[in-house]
């Protein structure tokens, strides 16, 4: 996804992670207002193609909502695109929510995971890794691993990818949206 700005500016790193702090801002010093205007044009336009790829109504990822949350949002470039202005490759947003989650027993368990709230690789970069590269650079930063993390009604394309990267297949029934699956409940960290 191409900008008529430097994308490379705002985000320096092929993968950025972005919080309610919006800290690759505030690195702008001075000039703060104009990079939090293009960053959240970068997300705003990458989360309504992930809408629109998912076939949903609205954008679940916006700057603003960003902003006004604990999620975190990792965004992927290619410092080469747009003849080295940069372009956007893919958007990644995680977050924490209490859940209530069965476990194979049909027993209830009051949960705090960290959940994959949405993923977008553009178009134009789909099957070529990307998508796998920002997954891994997540569980690293979050120190999580695939079966841990519950994910919000995965689309085709993800179900395939989790099966093909992950060897996540087999789900435990769920009553919401979240799709969980073996090793869910396995040598889980304290905090979740
Ligand atoms: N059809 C079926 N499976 C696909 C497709 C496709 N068109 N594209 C990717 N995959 C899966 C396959 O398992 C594929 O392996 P294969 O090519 O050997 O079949 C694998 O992903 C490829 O892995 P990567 O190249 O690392 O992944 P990619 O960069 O394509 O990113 C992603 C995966 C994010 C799911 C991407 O396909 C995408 O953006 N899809 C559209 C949006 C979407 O469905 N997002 C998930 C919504 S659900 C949620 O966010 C909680």
């Amino acid at each position: 996804m191409e900008f008529n700005f430097s994308v490379n500016i705002i985000l320096k790193d092929v993968i950025t992670k972005v919080d309610s702090r919006l800290q690759v801002c505030r690195n702008a010093g001075a000039r703060y207002q104009d990079a939090r205007q293009r960053l959240f044009e970068i997300i705003d336009t990458m989360g309504d193609a992930s809408a629109k790829a998912q076939g949903l109504p609205g954008a679940i990822t916006t700057g603003r909502k960003l902003e006004l949350s604990d999620h975190h949002l990792y965004v992927m470039t290619d410092p080469e695109g747009k003849e080295g202005l940069g372009a956007a490759v893919g958007i990644l947003k995680i977050g924490r929510k209490r859940l209530f989650v069965y476990d194979r027993h049909g027993q209830q368990w009051e949960m705090n995971p960290l959940c994959i709230l949405d993923f977008y690789v553009h178009e134009s970069r789909q099957r070529m890794g990307c998508g796998r590269r920002l997954f891994d650079f997540m569980l690293k930063d979050e120190n999580s691993c695939p079966q841990h993390l519950a994910v919000d009604r995965p689309s085709h394309k993800f179900a395939s990818f989790l099966a093909k990267h992950y060897a996540l297949r087999d789900e435990i029934p769920q009553v919401n949206n979240f799709v969980i699956f073996n090793g869910f409940f396995t040598k889980r960290p304290d905090s979740d």
